[in-house]
């Protein structure tokens, strides 16, 4: 056990041996909102933690902000209690506190993990300047269903790529000792399977096959605890019959057990008491015992293990080692994060550590990377000195508070500059710009424009918790506003920003490039406006390298879409003895994606050249490499991305699985090569027989820029 272990485990257990049954208890339970509270229940030491948000919803615009001097005033009440156990406090630090950046999904989409950890420091950095401690995130819900709102706040539908930025944020929230004053304890959510809602309707239940569950759902999580992660949130939903917030085995048989996990377990807003509802609770008091009973420390909010576990303890329905247990796990969290040395936030903190200049840069290089290039035909982008006359047009031309996106409630709209702002600053000398946001303006000015960047998507209260939709078209009247718009002949640059991959074939079909710049933050009117003129604010050669965390889909109908999918007996790709009727497929559209995950253009392109295996058989390890040359005449950031196939299984396999990716900066005409080590640990999956593992046999592996290109090499365990 190393040192500072060992003190917070006889720190603890010294407490815990002075604590009554009632300030064990009372350390269980979280109270919301920091201007509101019961100063009394403080002062008898019967809270534990509160959370600062004005409903469950508080991702939904702005909820009532707080301050170091409010959370001081809390900490002094708590000073006051018999043992002086200080409070901590949580708030939903999901995508930035007051400097805002992309929304999680546009995150992952730039397949930069060192950046969305500078971006949690940052966020760390802000909010505990205002006294937070705690936030709930990482999201790290996968997510295959567009429909479901909250798929803005998850990196997608990969677990590769969601573990690598599960590691990434924690690491970034909590740096390497979340004792420092700037940083926070983090939150992996929601534990587990959550993004699987039937119907992509939020707090649904979901079906998952124990292979699924360990091999797509569970990856992120435990890499968040192998990262350290200080605490876990379980979920609202339903799996498999039994309340995530209920499940014994997942919370502790696999989450401790089997992962080690020592930190602390938080229930989602109310899901303790929600067991009611499910219909495996009869009462609170029943509903507190099965949470306790599974693993689940602190209840948020629902009050249902501050009223009733002391009585439950007494008729022997709990045990006094559950709640010892529960309350020292909330403890080693609080001595940890150094917060019975320092319980307080010093108030000078705010003015310098809020919304400083380098984190404003810091989120509009984010909104750079994670703008996603779909579609550029022609060379139609960047906006160069060929065109004089440019229509910048659409709803969203002016937009503040909408380009924040979904968990912004301290972002502030008026510290975004709009896109129509931007681009008049970044546009290159002689080119005139005319705005038109309604749609009839729109129309004259693309008429009398020679290009139009016409911006569409959704209003950020249309992704996020509870926002789901059942038509992943444009929201009403954007259709549309895109096809009047291209009547008038002109060519044009489609910006698309949204929560979630929208459904947009005919409206990428009569646009010449399409941008997807989800919800991109404080900064991303800026970063747009670089984009599209391929200069950065300081005249440097700007492109976008962003690339799908998530395919983009045709249709509604096609959710839930993954590329990760099985083969099928009839799998279209490989029509073997079934004629082509009969193979997997609608009849009225692809099955395939519109845009598939990994893709992403950029204004050069890459040739991927003699992809090799170093070996036939894998014996420790077996290294997949390829050329990637830079072909065009600008620089350009190719993402090389690694996919496997194993090709018989005992139990079946996905047709491609990422592991691995790679950025390379490439001069015009430079070559490089990109080159992965796989082990058979890498290889790994859930067997018929539950274990885990790589099993003998052959393998297919890619390298490409998206999750169908690439030349196969094979190789065998
Ligand atoms: C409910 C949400 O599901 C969760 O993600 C969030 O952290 C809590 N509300 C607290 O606001």
């Amino acid at each position: 056990m190393p040192p500072e272990t060992s003190t917070t485990e006889s720190f603890v257990d010294n407490l815990v041996a002075q604590m009554t049954v009632d300030e064990k208890i009372g350390q269980l339970h979280q109270y919301f909102n920091f201007n509101d509270f019961d100063s009394d229940l403080i002062r008898q030491g019967r809270a534990g933690s509160v959370i600062n948000a004005a409903g469950a919803l508080g991702g939904q615009g702005q909820s009532a902000s707080t301050s170091a001097e409010t959370c001081n005033h809390i900490q002094r009440l708590a000073q006051e209690s018999r043992l002086k156990i200080p409070q901590l406090f949580g708030r939903d630090v999901i995508h930035g506190y007051r400097t805002v950046f992309p929304i999680n999904l546009g995150q992952a989409a730039a397949w930069n993990p060192e950046l969305a950890e500078a971006a949690a420091a940052v966020a760390a950095r802000e909010a505990s300047a205002d006294g937070i401690k705690w936030t709930f995130a990482p999201m790290l819900d996968i997510a295959r269903d567009a429909r479901w709102g909250r798929i803005a706040e998850g990196a997608g539908e990969d677990p590769f790529l969601g573990a690598a930025m599960a590691r990434a944020v924690v690491r970034g929230f909590q740096g390497d000792d979340f004792s420092n004053p700037e940083r926070l304890v983090a939150c992996a959510k929601h534990y587990v399977g959550y993004g699987a809602a039937e119907g992509g309707r939020d707090y649904e239940g979901a079906e998952l096959s124990e292979a699924t569950l360990r091999d797509v759902y569970l990856p992120p999580f435990q890499a968040a605890v192998q990262a350290g992660v200080g605490s876990l949130m379980s979920g609202f939903l339903d799996l498999n019959g039994i309340p995530a917030t209920a499940n014994r085995r997942l919370l502790t048989e696999v989450l401790r057990g089997e992962w080690g996990f020592q930190g602390l377990v938080v229930s989602d807003w109310g899901s303790v008491q929600e067991l009611i509802a499910h219909g495996i609770a009869e009462d609170d008091a029943q509903a507190a015992a099965i949470a306790l009973h599974a693993g689940v420390d602190m209840d948020m909010v629902s009050g249902v293990y501050l009223n009733t576990l002391a009585g439950s303890l007494r008729a022997g329905r709990v045990s006094r080692e559950e709640i010892d247990e529960a309350a020292r796990r909330v403890l080693r969290v609080k001595h940890q994060a150094g917060l019975f040395a320092s319980p307080f936030t010093d108030t000078a903190r705010a003015a310098h550590d809020i919304l400083r200049p380098e984190a404003r840069a810091l989120a509009r290089q984010f909104a750079r990377e994670s703008i996603v290039l779909l579609k550029n035909a022609h060379g139609l982008l960047p906006l160069d000195g060929r065109y004089k006359r440019v229509a910048v047009v659409g709803p969203l031309v002016h937009a503040q508070a909408e380009l924040l996106g979904t968990w912004a409630p301290d972002g502030r709209p008026e510290e975004v500059t709009p896109l129509s702002e931007a681009l008049a600053q970044t546009a290159p000398q002689g080119l005139r710009l005319t705005f038109a946001e309604h749609a009839d303006r729109a129309v004259l000015a693309a008429a009398s424009a020679e290009v139009v960047v016409l911006v569409v998507g959704e209003h950020p209260a249309r992704s996020g918790e509870n926002a789901n939709v059942a038509d992943l078209g444009l929201p009403p009247g954007q259709a549309e506003l895109v096809q009047a718009v291209a009547a008038q002949g002109k060519p044009v640059v489609l910006v698309v920003l949204a929560g979630r991959p929208l459904a947009i074939a005919r409206e990428a079909a009569l646009a010449g490039a399409v941008l997807y710049g989800w919800h991109p933050g404080t900064e991303g009117g800026a970063a747009l406006g670089e984009l599209l003129f391929g200069l950065t604010g300081d005249g440097q050669p700007a492109a976008p390298s962003g690339h799908l965390p998530v395919s983009l889909p045709r249709a509604t109908g096609q959710a839930p879409l993954y590329y990760n999918h099985k083969s099928s007996g009839r799998p279209l790709a490989q029509p073997a003895t079934v004629s082509g009727a009969f193979l997997s497929r609608y009849v009225d559209q692809p099955s395939t994606p519109l845009f598939p995950f990994g893709h992403g253009l950029t204004y050069t392109r890459f040739d991927y050249a003699h992809t090799q295996a170093s070996a036939e058989r894998l014996r420790d390890q077996i290294e997949i490499s390829v050329e990637i040359t830079n072909k065009g005449a600008r620089a350009g950031l190719a993402v090389a991305q690694l996919y496997v196939r194993d090709l018989v299984g005992s139990l079946t396999r996905p047709v491609r699985e990422l592991k691995g990716f790679a950025r390379l900066a490439l001069a015009p005409g430079e070559t490089q090569r990109a080159s992965f080590t796989l082990t058979a640990a890498d290889l790994a999956f859930t067997r018929a027989d539950g274990s885990r593992g790589a099993e003998p046999g052959r393998f297919l592996a890619w390298i490409g820029e998206d999750c169908l290109s690439g030349r196969a090499v094979e190789f065998e365990i």
